[in-house]
């Protein structure tokens, strides 16, 4: 089934177990659905209390009618599994079900999010349950997708099975404890296991455990996910199977997770308005919006996001005049084939009663949030089909070239690392602002995983801070640029092996010989200094870390220059280096945005990656191509004009002919065709 033969998706989550007392509420939302055109609903996201209230003892008399309701007027329905929360009387019957702690101690009874993922009670309960509601909805004509779960995270449990789970799963990768103290280099401070039992992986000092520890807890929640979808597999074929992942990083590889679902679909919740610059917010949802289409290369969902405000992020702003279009709009350009809401209605009690919703305590359709929602529904029909082509089916699309390695189990493996400046490390920020030069410069950017991705797609892949990488990536990025491509590598690249083991012989491990250096020692830059380098004539910060290289090979255009006493100073700060018929290059220090804008405009222009339109484009705005349309975007809180030359466009989302100059309101977008 293709879910986006229809369009494109408007919905949101919605919880009618919460409304079964008001009728009157329920027949409301039939007419305010149909007046913000919105076209799907999840459901049943947080129902399993209501559905079996008892083992075995199930009533599926309100689901059924809410079914019945929501396909009578049109809308299509996107089911979901309860397992996200689980109801009491499963806990109390069978306290397995409930996570451990390092301890030993259960959690009660309580929360969301948090059942243990190697429980055969659980396990044997959510198939009942989800075998029930495959049989029962499984042919119904309004069901599109199941929504498996809600959020899955990485989060332990360390009882017993979990434990013994995770021995086995030691077992299968090391096969012999001599092997797995090799590994995990227990020879220091005495940490040689001589029993399997004695493993606990809760011991921090011990990287190579705490990095398996993770990988097997990500593994655990993918497998329990399979044994949760089997039964909906078996009975629906036909239905495709997503689940919403949520903001990284939740201790899930996702790049492995996303091989298993259908379709991508994922909870965005950019902090609008929280810091004063919006376009840094709007690059960093830019960025995940980009991993979600790249995990497959595919359409993606955007299961979830706030029509105004959250009540979990600290200070959560409303959305001003425009944003709310804005952002659903920026989560189209970037490959999604929806804008959806948690919630249609917002909760009268419990955790999240003051997160808003499309329709607000007050009840009615005639709410600022409420009118943003309805432009949103006007918008996203008139974008009609467009957005539902997939930009490598579509010659004239923003198919990208380039790419950013974002890695999640990297990401572990350096918060575990105790190096000599440990404080910001921020791998994940880092990633976000190689990321951001393409996407200032509006040249399409995938985000990609070191290890499933193809870099043959792309001409250049930039590996930011890729602090462990395996032999097989390594092999990978030699024979990539072999072929005429080029990567760029930065400090603290290559230092460690797929088990945590420091590379010996210099770093990048394994390919000292392609970057042509070899890192000596990396410095930590405190923040009182003012380390600088110069690269054509033009002189930058440099912070944080700053590699000491020795040349073998490569040229070194760019060179440490001061302060005169800095044992930098003198030294290489950027290499470049031919290796076969590609380039490799390297940034020995972490840099400043202005820098990496000049560095990778040079980069593109020299490798042929053009942006996506021929004009300049102002600070704050992002153009990207989706479906042969260009999507142009203000996140400047001011009006601001950009010149588009020669071009005459149709702006889709007004109708009107655009000539000359495009002026964008503040938080305003125009989706422009020739
Ligand atoms: C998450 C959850 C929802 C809800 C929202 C609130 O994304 O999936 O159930 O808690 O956050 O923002
Ligand atoms: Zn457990």
């Amino acid at each position: 089934m293709n879910i986006f033969d229809a369009g494109l998706l408007h919905g949101a989550d919605y919880n009618y177990e919460q409304w079964l007392d008001r009728p009157d509420i329920l027949d409301l939302d039939l007419a305010y659905m149909k007046e913000a055109g919105i076209n799907v609903l999840s459901v049943g996201v947080f129902s399993w209390s209501l559905l079996e209230s008892a083992e075995g003892v199930y009533h599926f008399d309100w689901l059924d009618e809410c079914f019945e309701r929501l396909h009578g007027n049109g809308q299509r329905i996107i089911l979901a599994t309860p397992s996200g929360s689980k109801p009491a009387w499963l806990s109390e019957k069978y306290p397995e079900v409930c996570r451990m702690n390092a301890d030993g101690q259960r959690q009660r009874h309580g929360g969301r999010h948090n059942h243990c993922r190697t429980s055969a009670k659980y396990r044997e309960a959510c198939a009942r349950i989800n075998t029930k509601l495959a049989e029962r909805y499984g042919t119904h004509p309004a069901l599109i997708l199941w929504h498996v779960s809600n959020e899955y995270n990485g989060m332990p449990c360390y009882c017993p099975q979990c434990l013994s789970a995770f021995r086995n799963w030691l077992k299968k990768r090391y096969m012999s404890l001599d092997a797995l103290n090799a590994a995990w280099y227990t020879s220091f401070w005495s940490h040689r296991f001589t029993s399997w039992e004695q493993i606990f992986p809760d011991d921090a000092s011990i990287h190579g455990m705490m990095l398996d520890w993770q990988r097997f807890t990500s593994d655990a929640t993918i497998d329990f996910f399979l044994a949760e979808s089997a039964p909906l597999r078996r009975i629906t074929p036909d239905i495709p199977i997503t689940t919403n992942f949520h903001l990284p990083d939740i201790g899930l590889d996702c790049h492995k997770f996303a091989r298993h679902v259908d379709i991508v679909s994922w909870d965005n919740y950019p902090e609008w308005h929280r810091y004063g610059d919006d376009a840094e917010v709007a690059v960093k949802a830019a960025f995940f919006h980009d991993l979600q289409r790249s995990y497959k290369n595919q359409p993606f969902l955007m299961m979830e996001s706030s029509p105004g405000a959250t009540s979990w992020q600290g200070v959560s702003k409303k959305k001003k005049a425009g944003m709310h279009l804005l952002s659903s709009i920026q989560a189209v350009a970037h490959g999604s084939g929806s804008a959806q809401y948690f919630q249609w209605r917002q909760s009268r009690g419990g955790a999240e009663k003051f997160h808003d919703a499309v329709i607000t305590h007050i009840g009615d359709n005639k709410t600022r949030i409420f009118r943003d929602v309805v432009e949103m529904g006007v918008a996203l029909q008139k974008l009609g089909g467009i957005a539902a082509i997939d930009n490598e089916a579509d010659p004239d699309g923003g198919e990208a070239r380039a790419a950013v390695v974002y890695d999640f189990e990297n990401g572990w493996a350096l918060n575990n690392a105790q190096l000599p400046r440990s404080v910001e490390k921020n791998y994940q920020q880092e990633c976000i602002a190689h990321y951001s030069a393409f996407w200032r410069a509006g040249v399409p950017c995938d985000v990609i995983s070191p290890e499933y991705a193809d870099f043959a797609r792309y001409q250049l892949v930039v590996f930011p801070m890729l602090y462990m990488l395996t032999e097989e990536t390594a092999e990978k990025i030699r024979r990539y640029v072999r072929q005429r491509k080029s990567a760029v590598a930065t400090y603290l690249t290559g230092i460690v092996n797929g088990n945590d083991l420091c590379y010996l012989g210099g770093t990048p491990g394994g390919l000292t010989d392609v970057f042509g250096i070899a890192v000596e020692e990396t410095d930590s830059i405190a923040d009182y200094e003012n380390l600088e380098f110069t690269l054509d004539g033009q002189t930058w910060r440099a912070s944080h870390y700053a590699d000491r290289i020795r040349l073998l090979g490569a040229d070194a255009p760019g060179v440490f220059c001061g302060p005169q006493s800095d044992p930098q100073t003198g030294l290489p700060a950027i290499t470049t280096h031919r290796y076969g018929e590609g380039s490799a290059y390297y940034i020995c220090a972490r840099t400043e945005a202005a820098f990496l804008d000049r560095f990778y405009r040079r980069l593109c222009e020299k490798h042929g990656l053009s942006p996506c339109v021929l004009w300049d484009i102002p600070a704050g705005v992002s153009v990207q191509k989706r479906g042969g349309a260009v999507f142009v975007m203000n996140f400047n809180s001011r009006e601001t004009r950009i010149s588009l030359g020669e071009d005459a466009c149709r702006d889709l989302l007004n109708g009107k002919t655009v000539c000359g100059t495009l002026a964008l309101p503040p938080y305003g977008a125009a989706i422009l065709k020739k």
